[in-house]
């Protein structure tokens, strides 16, 4: 069975909320960045993101940047944002650098902003999400 792991950043919880429903779908639950433990191996990591003037908060590249070498094997990321576009492209590097492989699709969901994107995430992001995690994990036990 694979060691599979969700980790998210999340300022006002919505990528927190996605987080939880992959963790759900992968029988783990979803930690926090700022969760004081250490995270230990994976052999597949979820990571949430949101988007903030965008990129990834900063505490996101720490946490990541801080990981220990060959401790973790694969990884995905989701992120929520206004826009619902791939700002991905910084944590996918820094993962690269450290040799973890990245699935080469994000899931790319939505999260309200003033009032861009009223509602999001909502049900239906949250289905797609667990969509996304069984992709994932199918794609990483048919390796
Ligand atoms: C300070 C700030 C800056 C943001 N900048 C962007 C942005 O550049 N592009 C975008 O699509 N969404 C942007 N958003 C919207 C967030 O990405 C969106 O609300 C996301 O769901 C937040 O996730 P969280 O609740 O997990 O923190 C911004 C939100 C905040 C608060």
């Amino acid at each position: 069975m694979a060691n599979i792991k969700v980790i998210y950043q999340s300022r006002s919880g919505h990528t927190e909320a996605v987080a939880k429903e992959i963790a759900d779908e992968c029988g783990t639950t979803a930690i926090s960045i700022n969760e004081p433990n250490m995270l230990g191996p994976a052999d597949l990591l979820f990571i949430g993101m949101g988007v903030y003037a965008g990129h990834p908060d900063s505490s996101l590249m720490d946490y990541l940047d801080q990981l220990p070498v060959n401790t973790i094997r694969g990884a995905a990321i989701f992120s929520t944002s206004g826009r619902g576009v791939d700002n991905t492209h910084l944590v996918v590097n820094l993962l690269e650098h450290k040799g973890i492989t990245v699935y080469p699709k994000p899931c790319l969901l939505k999260g309200q902003f003033l009032f861009v994107a009223k509602g999001r995430p909502d049900k239906r992001d949250f289905r797609k999400a667990r969509e996304y995690a069984r992709e994932v994990m199918n794609a990483f036990n048919g390796e």
